[in-house]
């Protein structure tokens, strides 16, 4: 009895990772909420998170994490498209002394995810830095998968 019920559970579920893993454009739209071009490339995060609010109200990084008209980003964070990628792969954080920012290919230990989960070892407080919307699951799980597959600069 029990076996039968897992058994298609199972592989549903098996089936769900293999798509997502495969980057099967179906599942990711399913998975990208409001940000529906959202995959799990840098340049579409730079372009969908970073950079554009979505329709969920939630706040674009770049309205605070800015060199723009001379401003001093947070904590010298700038996710301005020119230095985005290097300030986040492999630098360690400021508010957090010890954690990195991004830890290619290690999304559970990158800092930036901490801070966008909420979790309850950051310092600071939850990104965005506004009262919420934060960022959906799915959209934090395709974030998380392109840590996972070795934050690439792609
Ligand atoms: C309303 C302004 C605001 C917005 C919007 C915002 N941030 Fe922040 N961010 C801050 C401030 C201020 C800090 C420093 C204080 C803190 O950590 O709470 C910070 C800190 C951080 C840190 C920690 C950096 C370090 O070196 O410790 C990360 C990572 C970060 N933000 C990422 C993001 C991301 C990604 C987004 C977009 C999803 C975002 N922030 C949106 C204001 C903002």
């Amino acid at each position: 009895m029990t076996r039968r019920l897992l058994a298609p559970s199972a592989l549903a579920l098996c089936l769900c990772v293999l798509g997502f893993a495969a980057g099967c454009d179906e599942k990711l739209s399913d998975v990208a909420g409001p940000t529906p071009g959202l995959d799990p490339t840098f340049s579409s995060i730079q372009e969908n998170i970073f950079e554009s609010s979505d329709s969920s109200g939630r706040a674009a990084c770049i309205q605070c994490h800015t060199r723009q008209g001379g401003r001093n980003p947070p904590l010298g964070l700038s996710l301005d498209h020119d230095v985005a990628y290097q300030s986040l792969v492999g630098v360690p954080s400021v508010g957090k002394p010890g954690a990195v920012r991004v830890i290619p290919s290690d999304a559970e230990n990158s800092y930036m995810v901490h801070k966008l989960e909420g979790r309850s070892d950051i310092v600071g407080q939850r990104m965005p830095r506004t009262a919420g919307p934060f960022l959906t699951e799915g959209q934090i799980r395709i974030i998380r998968r392109w840590i996972d597959q070795g934050a690439q600069n792609n």
